[in-house]
């Protein structure tokens, strides 16, 4: 037993209504960057602050910190810097990763593709015609989908460029619907992959580039296509120019990249100014997480928090639920961030981890989700901590109709903490025939959840929302001694999936068990 897991057991049966009182709410709600976010409704205690305090010297966490911002080679399994904070530096910043400075290389390709979005927005870009690019279609899968798509989600409101289509999915249907509609004379396609490897994303490539070659010969390529890659050998080979062609490093992980190039599909969206406003909010957070102390750091407290909920109190999943329709991505984007980062069960070093790891992150935007399953959050027979993410003011629409929307996130941060007890519930209410619905009608409270809230969704708050996140998960995997960047988890999938479309093909199923052999027979015998 640890001090923490003890602390766990103490608190077990604490009422959180109890404790509230204005100075805890104060001292407890902290501000990074434009959010205000409270803490207030979590088990956090000052011996549980004390006990963070010791796990974070214990762990070196500040040193971790600035070895990060320092570009040291964190990604021990694949040798490489943790530099995607440099993607959002300015020129006064000395960013290096792996001992090399790297913000002229950051600053020139920014540049490329901020001026490279801005000649499409302005119609200088044009097709082979001649005639202006009106849709942009994004293909990549993971990464080079799940950040860009949700930022340009978010910021729908500031959206004032070219229409925008995300393409992830190798199921034929979504490339199919991306395309409907589409002018190839003015559809411009961005084939995002770091590795450019990506069997997903290279067969959608391949057939959007047939869709367009059929229509307007091979000549048009060029002008139509944009990579956006680490792997420019692979780009080139697959014909798209040089100069339409945006690079990062593999000091980017997938999972953070939609700062770099990856992010063309962002900067396209809304343009130059804005997206220097979400470098900046990114910034703020950056700084805020490497100059706070522990106790007003929010990154660190949520990641140590979110490690004590799933080490000590084994807690399985975290909800994110933004009340803002436009980030109805958020919690999509927050999976792969998250799952993939601290989905392990080795140290750093490679031995076994004996405890809990990663948790399921999931979630939908309110109002929505209290009609599906804030039932489970309320009564279900365990606790699961949730985010609640919103603001102050609507992005679109009025100001009294967005009230209803955020008094509906406070309240049920409201009810999780002060439920309702069962004498009150009888009370309240009895069923049929005089049945007793006193246990059933009855809330019992105590649940955690942590309220962020900014006053508008503007660019700069989403990346400070963004890089919080991410540096959250980083105190996650520091904690737990795991490596945050790599993902070996997806290689075998990848090699089977591989494996079992050969077999579709030919129907040789040698060496595969019973229930994948039968599988793929049963496909084989009943294709079209
Ligand atoms: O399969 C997982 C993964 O490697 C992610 O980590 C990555 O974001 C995604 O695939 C896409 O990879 P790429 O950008 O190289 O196509």
């Amino acid at each position: 037993m640890t001090q923490r897991s003890d602390l766990a057991a103490a608190l077990k049966d604490q009422s959180l209504a109890a404790l509230m009182n204005p100075q805890r709410s104060q001292e407890l709600t902290l501000q990074a960057g434009p959010w205000r976010v409270d803490l207030s409704k979590h088990f956090l205690t000052p011996e549980v602050i004390q006990a963070f305090t010791d796990w974070a010297a214990e762990r070196q966490l500040d040193d971790a910190i600035q070895q990060l911002f320092a570009g040291a080679p964190l990604n021990l399994t694949e040798g490489r810097a943790v530099m995607h904070m440099a993607l959002r530096g300015t020129p006064d910043d000395a960013y290096q990763a792996d001992g090399q400075g790297i913000m002229d290389d950051v600053l020139t390709e920014r540049e490329r593709c901020l001026a490279f979005a801005e000649r499409v927005r302005g119609g200088q870009h044009t097709g082979a015609t001649g005639k202006p690019i009106k849709r942009v279609i994004n293909i990549g899968i993971g990464g080079s989908d799940l950040g860009p798509r949700m930022a340009v989600q978010a910021l729908a409101p500031d959206h004032d460029g070219p229409e925008l289509k995300f393409v992830a999915n190798v199921d034929p249907s979504d490339l199919h619907h991306a395309l409907a509609g589409a002018d190839p004379e003015t559809t411009l396609i961005i084939v995002a992959s770091k590795t450019f490897t990506t069997i997903e994303t290279l067969t959608n490539a391949r057939v959007a580039r047939e869709w367009l070659v059929s229509a307007l010969g091979e000549a048009a390529v060029g002008a139509h296509f944009v990579a956006l890659s680490t792997a420019l050998d692979r780009v080139a080979e697959f014909g798209i120019p040089a100069e339409q062609t945006f690079g990062f490093w593999d000091w980017v992980g997938g999972r953070y990249s939609l700062w770099s190039a990856i992010g063309l599909p962002i900067m396209l969206a809304i343009g130059r100014d804005a997206f220097e406003q979400f470098l900046a909010g990114a910034r703020d957070m950056d700084q805020h997480f490497q100059t706070a102390p522990l106790a007003q750091n929010v990154p660190m407290l949520m990641g140590l928090l979110y490690a004590w909920y799933r080490q000590d109190w084994h807690k399985g999943s975290v909800a994110v639920i933004p009340y803002d329709q436009h980030l109805s991505e958020l919690p999509a984007y927050l999976q792969q961030a998250d799952m993939e980062s601290l989905g392990k069960r080795v140290t750093r070093q490679g031995a076994a981890i004996e405890h809990a790891t990663g948790a399921v992150v999931w979630g939908e935007p309110g109002t929505n989700g209290q009609h599906a399953f804030f039932q489970l959050l309320h009564q279900g027979s365990d606790w699961i901590p949730v985010e609640f993410i919103l603001s102050a003011r609507p992005r679109l629409g009025a100001q009294a109709q967005h009230d209803l929307l955020v008094a509906n996130a406070v309240a049920q941060a409201e009810a999780l903490l002060v439920g309702k007890d069962t004498e009150t519930a009888r009370a309240e209410k009895s069923g049929p025939n005089g049945l007793d619905l006193g246990l059933h009608r009855t809330f019992p409270g105590s649940r955690p959840s942590t309220l962020m809230m900014t006053e508008r969704m503007t660019p700069r708050a989403l990346g400070a929302l963004i890089a919080l996140h991410e540096h959250r998960i980083f105190v996650q995997g520091w904690l737990w001694n795991l490596n945050a960047y790599d993902q070996w988890g997806v290689e075998l999938g990848k090699e089977l999936a591989l494996s079992a479309a050969e077999a579709l093909a030919s129907g040789n199923t040698q060496g595969k068990d019973a229930s994948t052999a039968a599988a793929i027979d049963w496909l084989r015998s009943n294709r079209g």
